[in-house]
């Protein structure tokens, strides 16, 4: 079944969690869109004047990136292949509806001093739903905080049922690091 036009509108929306703490991303700092799909938060922080990069493995998805103005792509397998971003670090990182726990360490290792982690994807509980139902994509109770934990300082944590852009069961966060 395919979405309906406001449900397939919010998708392409930034997501509520993101748009609120965006004001958190110190200004002129680059930002980090993992697993960025279409770009929607990539979009949203470029036009908000951040330098994004963008890392997707669906070359596709980033094509619809091609020429966004402050907005560099980048096309790579980051569970198969190395972390791309080994040694660089950005003021903020952002990941949605996606989930690879190896990843853990390298995201937080990507945070400069001050920055911000927004993450926000589904949690056990959401199998009630749909998908994804396989319990290796969905955050256990308190994961995201035991991520950050000793590295961060927490500003929001939600583990909830939400209605939109449809129903699901989230786990969100966002996060300073310490300057
Ligand atoms: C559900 S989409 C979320 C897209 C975007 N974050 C959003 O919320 O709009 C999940 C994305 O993860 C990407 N992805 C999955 N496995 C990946 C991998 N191994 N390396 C890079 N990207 C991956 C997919 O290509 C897809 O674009």
């Amino acid at each position: 079944m395919s979405a309906t036009p406001e449900a397939a509108h919010a998708l392409e929306s930034p997501s509520a969690w993101v748009a609120r703490w965006a004001p958190l991303v110190p200004a002129t700092c680059a930002v980090l869109d993992v697993a960025c799909g279409g770009g929607r938060h990539a979009r949203y922080f470029a036009a908000r004047g951040h330098a994004v990069e963008a890392v997707d493995r669906d070359s596709a998805a980033l094509a619809g990136l091609a020429g966004a103005s402050n907005v560099t792509t980048r096309c790579a397998d980051i569970e198969a292949a190395a972390w791309p971003y080994a040694g660089r670090t950005f003021g903020a990182i952002v990941v949605t509806n996606y989930l690879h726990r190896p990843l853990f360490p390298h995201l937080l290792a990507a945070l400069a001093p001050g920055g911000v982690l927004i993450y926000e994807t589904f949690a056990l509980g959401n199998e009630r739903y749909g998908r994804p139902a396989n319990p290796d994509f969905l955050l256990k109770p308190g994961e995201l905080l035991d991520v950050v934990r000793g590295v961060c300082r927490v500003v929001a944590y939600e583990d909830v049922a939400v209605e939109q852009p449809r129903p699901a069961m989230v786990q969100r966060l966002c996060a300073l690091r310490a300057a």
